[in-house]
């Protein structure tokens, strides 16, 4: 875990073993705010020695390396989850959030970075949401304001998750280091590059950008 601090907000940050995908975590009066639930093994303890009751985990999209974390946290603390409205077939279906291949894909991963990713046997996953928001839809989280904003291409269901018009949580619509991923089963290059790429553009000038896999990244707007 690593801490991003900025002002009066602390957004903590935990990196799965599972092809690196991250869950970002705010803590407010008892209660955290997960950006996706990756797999790992800190972040519950984490918000047990914060005395963390109840956990709102909102998703960037079904896949399963977003949301495998969800079974522990459950376990653990009174959870609910929001996504977006096109997540819900794919969150519900291990093929479509393609926990049905987590293995596989974690094995071509392990042959080009094995230091990176452990031998481990992805269990096939369904779930679903208990809030589905639609695009630009805008909701409250303590003081935040957090809008929903889809960003389709990598996977229908691709959003951005954007708190108080200044931290922009991209999920795997954008990569840290060039194009993201749009070769995946429900993935559309031309859906990406026509409607969502323009969107993107905008949205990371002057904001803080978190992707779902990488470091965080600032671009700044012209001419500051
Ligand atoms: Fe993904």
């Amino acid at each position: 875990m690593r801490a991003f601090l900025r002002e009066d907000l602390e957004i903590n940050i935990f990196e799965s073993y599972i092809i690196g995908a991250r869950t970002f975590c705010i803590i407010k009066d008892g209660e955290a705010l997960l950006i996706d639930a990756v797999l790992e093994d800190e972040l519950v303890p984490y918000l047990k020695e914060k005395g963390v009751s109840d956990v709102l985990v909102l998703l960037t999209h079904g896949h399963y390396d977003h949301i495998l974390g969800i079974p522990e946290l459950q376990k653990a603390f009174s959870v609910r989850i929001g996504a977006s409205e096109r997540s819900r077939d794919i969150l519900s279906d291990c093929r479509k959030n393609l926990s049905a291949f987590g293995t596989m894909i974690n094995e071509m991963r392990r042959k080009k970075a094995p230091e990176s990713s452990p031998r481990i046997v992805v269990p096939e996953y369904e779930t679903s949401a208990d809030y589905y928001f639609s695009d630009r839809e805008v909701f409250a989280w303590k003081n935040h304001e957090i809008r929903f904003i889809f960003t389709p291409g990598h996977s229908d269901d691709s959003m951005c998750i954007l708190m108080d018009d200044m931290y922009l949580f991209a999920g795997d619509s954008i990569a840290d280091n060039g194009d993201p991923v749009l070769s995946l089963p429900g993935g559309k290059r031309n859906v990406y590059e026509e409607y969502s790429r323009p969107i993107l553009d905008s949205l990371i000038k002057g904001r803080y950008v978190f992707p779902g896999h990488g470091d965080e990244f600032m671009i700044p707007l012209e001419g500051k």
